[in-house]
């Protein structure tokens, strides 16, 4: 795999979906959205792109949006936030999984490990990831909070996943956060 540098690199794109009721309506700020581009603005130091998305907690509506920010904008990664504990609502994990081709539960598992440290309740979220063709699609909780603390733990292992369903090629800034690539043999 040869590793673009520079102006050579096409900008990978990012979706970002905000499930909520209340913030499609208009009826508060999405707070989550804003959050998530804001890690990646952070983070991120190879050239991307945000497709953001703003719907309600709707089954079949979190499943076309995923569809299309997978299938159509071609996105690498999608990132939700919300919609991922036990009210009746929240649905966002079944909509994942209804338009997955691979599991990745580490995702899930793994976020839930560190929040627990933060907040009890990091139990009731059932927060997954999946692979759609060449995306990853992560499902973090609707706490603002919560999205760094949940990326903090799980982007190390992104860029490497993008690099193995043959996305673009993601770097970061090493003292924010410390991206894992096997060396190659
Ligand atoms: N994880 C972290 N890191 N921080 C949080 O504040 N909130 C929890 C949990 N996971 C939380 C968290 C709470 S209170 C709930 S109900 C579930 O995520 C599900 O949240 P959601 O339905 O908004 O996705």
């Amino acid at each position: 795999m040869s590793v673009p540098t520079g102006d050579d690199r096409q900008a990978a794109k990012i979706g970002i979906v905000t499930v909520s009721d209340r913030a499609s309506r208009g009826e508060y700020e999405d707070r989550g959205g804003p959050a998530i581009r804001a890690y990646f603005e952070d983070v991120l130091t190879s050239p991307w792109d945000a497709v953001a998305r703003v719907i309600p907690d709707d089954q079949q509506g979190i499943e076309a949006a995923l569809r299309e920010l997978c299938d159509v904008e071609r996105c690498c990664l999608v990132i939700t936030t919300g919609g991922t504990g036990p009210a009746p609502r929240d649905v966002t994990p079944e909509a994942t999984e209804a338009v997955a081709e691979k599991r990745m539960p580490g995702f899930g598992e793994l976020m839930r490990q560190v929040s627990l440290r933060a907040v009890p309740t990091a139990i009731l979220s059932r927060q997954t990831a999946v692979i759609r063709g060449g995306a990853l699609i992560v499902n973090l909780p609707g706490q603002p909070k919560a999205i760094r603390e949940c990326l903090d733990a799980v982007f190390p292992a992104i860029p490497y996943c993008i690099d193995l369903i043959e996305g673009p090629y993601l770097t970061a800034d090493e003292e924010k956060v410390a991206v894992f690539r096997p060396q190659k043999k």
